[in-house]
């Protein structure tokens, strides 16, 4: 396993996204959704982050496995529950690798009827892309190796390192 972002290079860009985050936002509101599991590591720092501004947030989750090891599997699943009818919706992923996941969570969320939602993932492996979509705000773009910890895993294991490393 080798080191590829520090928790100091991870912390700094989680500061510059939310301020640009921030900068965006219109309502004054924001309704936060990030994708389990992966998320919720990248998520838990960004919110507190952004509680700096002057902007009331509300967290909900949506589940999405779409690997299996290192294969995707292409299988979301969004719960019926999900309430985001007029709301400003901020989409958090901790990684977008084919896009197959964020594409079709978005286009399932959009069908609620929200004001807008943006997307923001931590990190970006564009090479892998397989279908046509981008998150309005990006981490870091990584090349096309295998990655884990700050709530990635590999077969669940991994999730809870403060670090960005590459799987050997
Ligand atoms: P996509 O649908 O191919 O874009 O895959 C996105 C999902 O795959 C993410 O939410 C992750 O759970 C997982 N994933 C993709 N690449 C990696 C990786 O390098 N390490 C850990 N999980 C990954
Ligand atoms: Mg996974």
């Amino acid at each position: 396993m080798k080191i590829l972002l520090t928790e100091q290079q991870i912390r700094n860009r989680v500061f510059e996204l939310t301020e640009r985050i921030a900068k965006d936002n219109t309502s004054g509101q924001l309704h936060v959704l990030f994708v389990l599991k992966g998320a919720f590591i990248f998520c838990a720092d960004l919110v507190r982050c952004l509680s700096n501004y002057n902007i009331d947030i509300t967290l909900d989750h949506v589940l999405a496995k779409s690997y299996d090891g290192k294969e995707s599997t292409g299988e979301v699943k969004l719960s019926a529950d999900v309430d985001i009818k007029g709301k400003e919706v901020l989409l958090v992923e901790g990684i977008i690798d084919t896009g197959k996941t964020i594409k079709s969570l978005k286009k399932d969320l959009m069908k609620k009827l929200p004001t807008r939602i943006k997307t923001v993932c931590l990190l970006d492996k564009p090479e892998r892309r397989e279908v046509d979509i981008n998150a309005d705000y990006v981490g870091f773009e990584i090349d096309n190796k295998f990655v884990v910890g700050y709530g990635l895993d590999y077969n669940e294991k991994y999730r809870y390192l403060p670090f960005i490393a590459k799987i050997e």
